[in-house]
């Protein structure tokens, strides 16, 4: 099981570091609020289109997070930072200059919250919840590779749910690495998903990566899995607890 740690002090990026922080979207009113005074313009119009009230809180409390956890980093005001989209989407730091190479990656799923920040490297990050009604048969056939789908059918019944999503979220985590998101052809790579297994990535450019997973239980007992991919294979990864830090560090302040 991963253990995520609540830090006593705002912990420092080390180069070979990958922090990984996890939040509960399932924010109160006040925090909510918060989180929405320091969005971007273009950010609360984006929330105001969600037609479903829980997607909006989503993705104010995971952008909120975002921004409020950057702005630890960079020492500068979370209303202050802005976002360039990469040809394929993908969001990296544009101000304040310079974000001291910053990269990060973030992704929300079901009332939790991930963001992957490292120094001077592509890095990508994916957390699912482990839902069995979806890990069905034609959604593996799909999108997975068939030395994924062989992978999967010779597990037995009840380890195949979170062998579906391990497969899933480091899949995931690679393409949004690149920067590609769902335009790279997801059976171009493999990756390995058996339970308690070694992890893999086997892709043409395998030797550029480290991949680590993850899990990220709620508090509401619901099991999440997640991945991370980032460049370099000498990186080590540590998890971090967002939501009691914050608050605590507004009571100290
Ligand atoms: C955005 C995308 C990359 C991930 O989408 P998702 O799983 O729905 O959402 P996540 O919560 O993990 O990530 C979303 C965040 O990734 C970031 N993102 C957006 N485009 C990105 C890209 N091209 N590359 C990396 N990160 C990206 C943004 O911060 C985004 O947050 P926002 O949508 O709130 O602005 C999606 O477009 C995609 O291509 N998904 C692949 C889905 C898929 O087929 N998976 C099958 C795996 S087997």
């Amino acid at each position: 099981m991963t253990e995520w740690i609540l830090p006593a002090a705002f912990p420092n990026l080390a180069a070979n570091t990958v922090h990984i922080w996890r939040a509960s979207l399932e924010i109160d009113r006040e925090t909510l609020g918060k989180y929405a005074r320091v969005l971007s313009d273009e950010e609360r119009a984006r929330a105001e289109r969600f037609v479903h009230e829980r997607d909006r809180v989503s993705y104010i409390a995971s952008h909120g997070f975002l921004r409020e956890l950057l702005a630890r980093y960079l020492d500068c005001r979370p209303e202050g930072l802005e976002f360039a989209a990469g040809a394929h989407g993908k969001p990296a730091i544009s101000a304040p200059r310079p974000a001291l190479g910053l990269s990060f990656n973030l992704s929300h799923a079901h009332g939790v919250g991930v963001a992957a920040i490292v120094r001077g490297r592509e890095i990508g990050v994916d957390v699912e919840k482990i839902r069995p009604e979806f890990a069905g048969e034609e959604i593996a056939e799909r999108y997975f590779s068939a030395a994924e789908i062989a992978e999967l059918k010779q597990l037995p019944q009840e380890q195949r749910a979170t062998a579906f999503f391990l497969c899933w979220t480091r899949k995931e985590a690679y393409v949004k690495a690149l920067g590609e998101g769902l335009r790279f052809p997801l059976d171009r790579f493999s990756v390995s998903l058996t339970p308690g297994g070694p992890v893999q990535l086997l892709a043409g450019d395998a030797g550029r990566w480290g991949i680590r997973s993850f899990e990220a239980p709620t508090s509401a007992g619901m099991t999440h899995v997640g991945a991370v991919v980032c460049e370099g294979k000498d990186w080590t990864a540590k998890h971090l607890e967002w939501g009691e830090f914050e608050q605590r560090a507004a009571w100290e302040n």
